[in-house]
């Protein structure tokens, strides 16, 4: 594997999940894969998960493991061609991939949605060029429009929860925030869910219809007691509008949160769900996204599905070694 990007880069996958299945067993197994190789971790924004997660399935591996923190120590990256550097970007991200690169086998890139342009941000300007430029495998620790190692340890948790003999009906409801954020988690989510054994149905507000080119085939109910209905998971995030009407409005939040507070996942919405156990990405906001009562109930998954993490973690890093 020389891109981990989206759910098809995995192949199969029930051979993925069985893989994930066989490494959580016994996740120290392959070390001699890793043995006097090398992951860097590029991170362009915060994270606590992610970088420890693959950190330690990196580790798990026997591979070492530099990571990069760019803005916070290192030198101010320009990131657009033709611009005259005489501001504070110190060097180029054309000069900068190639080096990172030959101190490492393979890269890993952490690059939010920056929100000047819905078409940078859909073409995956900055991911794209580390592809193209670091001649190392790269797997997307969350880019501007997907999260594949989230989603990849989400379905893994459902899977590990599911005891039921037919598919599972998995509810993605949006939920409110403060804050714009990208649709990068429920992007990979509704990819993903699309390509497993599970009813999907997704609930937001009108306006924050995600991608085609992500939800296409997904059932949409804007009512989100009626799509709760017989849930046997929820998996509650926000996200901006996606700006696929109307890219005018993309990266925008397009109403007060304090009048979309009914959107709050709390025990009104999972007391029509068939016992629904309760996902989320975290971090979360409690109180905004999800009640403490409903994340810290019996049924809340999010603690094994953030150690799932390091399995998603794992199978990537492992199939990227074995391709080396
Ligand atoms: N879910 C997730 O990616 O968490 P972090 O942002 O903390 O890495």
């Amino acid at each position: 594997m020389r891109i981990f990007q989206h759910v098809t880069d995995l192949g199969d996958l029930h051979t993925a999940l069985a893989e994930a299945a066989e490494v959580k067993r016994d996740r120290f197994q392959w070390q001699h894969l890793g043995k006097n190789k090398t992951a860097l971790l590029i991170f362009f924004n915060n994270s606590l998960r992610t970088r420890l997660s693959t950190q330690k399935a990196a580790m798990n591996l026997g591979m070492n493991v530099i990571v990069l923190d760019v803005n916070q120590g290192a030198w101010k990256l320009e990131t657009e061609r033709g611009v005259i550097m005489d501001g504070d970007k110190s060097e180029h991200l054309l000069e900068a991939i190639p080096v990172m690169g030959s101190y490492c086998d393979i890269i890993g890139v952490r690059s939010f949605a920056r929100f000047e342009s819905r078409k940078d941000d859909y073409e995956e300007k900055i991911l794209q060029q580390f592809i193209k430029y670091s001649g190392r495998p790269v797997f997307f620790m969350e880019s501007a429009t997907v999260h594949p190692l989230q989603a990849f340890a989400d379905l893994i948790t459902i899977k590990e929860d599911w005891k039921g003999n037919s598919r599972p009906k998995v509810v993605m409801t949006w939920a409110p925030h403060p804050k714009s954020l990208p649709q990068a988690v429920p992007n990979s989510f509704a990819e993903w869910m699309l390509a497993a054994d599970v009813d999907f149905v997704v609930t937001h507000p009108e306006g924050y219809e995600l991608d085609p080119q992500f939800v296409k085939g997904a059932q949409v109910e804007y009512d989100q007691m009626k799509a709760f209905e017989g849930a046997d998971f929820v998996y509650a995030k926000n996200w901006s509008c996606p700006g696929v009407t109307r890219p005018e409005d993309y990266g925008k939040v397009l109403h007060d949160y304090h009048t979309m507070m009914d959107w709050c996942v709390s025990s009104r919405q999972m007391a029509v769900t068939n016992n629904a156990g309760f996902l989320h990405c975290l971090p979360v906001r409690r109180n905004m996204i999800v009640t403490d009562d409903v994340i810290e109930s019996p049924r809340s998954l999010v603690i094994p599905e953030a150690a799932n993490r390091e399995i998603s973690a794992e199978v990537v890093l492992k199939r990227m070694l074995e391709s080396l």
